[in-house]
């Protein structure tokens, strides 16, 4: 049975679009693709830990002259990093947060980006060393995105598809449901075309 790592952010629990739009994916595909042995890893319920100065000097240390302080400093970081290892299939539902990751997934993201474990710098720039697999990422945004007045930037899509390009994912598709925050209209247009998107995806062999 295929392993799907599903990643949750919202603080904001039942009220959340973004974790209604994952789970509403996740049986979608379940439907269409049969079971996942499912890794639910919630950034919401389970904060992560900013990393810190001892943290970055041992995941800089190589493995064979670390300290069992050192060791034990990265078991978090090796529990995250095996997660995505082990998946077939990412899924990721988050809100955008001034324009870019909540700070919830940007710490999930510095504790898997780590020199030597899933990526080698070269002269060339950084090489992944993962397994490249797809990611699908689910994304509620309060505002709108277009080209007249008052529309915002989207630092997010870029960024998510940059740094995990960085440790060799680089099949990562993005849903962006804008102007969440702006009534039920909105708020029935944003699922649509999560529905729409979700039937039109072939993430998996059928
Ligand atoms: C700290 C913070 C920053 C936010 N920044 C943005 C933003 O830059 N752009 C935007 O469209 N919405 C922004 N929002 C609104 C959220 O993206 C929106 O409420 C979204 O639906 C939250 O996701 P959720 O419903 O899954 O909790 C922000 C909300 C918070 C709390």
């Amino acid at each position: 049975m295929p392993t799907l790592l599903h990643i949750s952010v919202s603080t904001r629990a039942g009220a959340s679009y973004s974790r209604r739009a994952g789970e509403r994916l996740l049986t979608q595909l379940m439907l269409r693709h049969g079971p996942f042995d499912v890794i639910e890893r919630d950034l919401a319920a389970e904060p992560l830990p900013h990393i810190d100065g001892a943290v970055a000097e041992a995941s800089l240390t190589p493995e064979a002259a670390r300290s069992p302080a050192q060791h034990a400093l990265l078991a978090l970081s090796e529990t995250l990093v095996c997660e995505l290892e082990s998946a077939d299939l990412v899924l990721i539902s988050t809100p955008m947060h001034n324009f870019t990751v909540p700070s919830a997934l940007k710490a999930w993201i510095d504790h898997v980006v780590r020199p030597n474990r899933t990526f080698r710098s070269t002269p060339a720039g950084k090489v992944g060393l993962l397994r490249d697999r797809p990611v699908l990422v689910v994304v509620s945004c309060g505002g709108p995105f277009h080209d007249g007045p008052g529309s915002q930037r989207d630092f997010l899509t870029p960024y998510l598809q940059y740094v995990l390009g960085s440790v060799g994912i680089t099949q990562v598709e993005v849903l962006r449901m804008d102007d969440m925050g702006r009534g039920e209209a909105c708020v029935a247009r944003g699922f649509a075309r999560l529905d729409a998107w979700s039937a039109s995806l072939a993430v998996l062999p059928a």
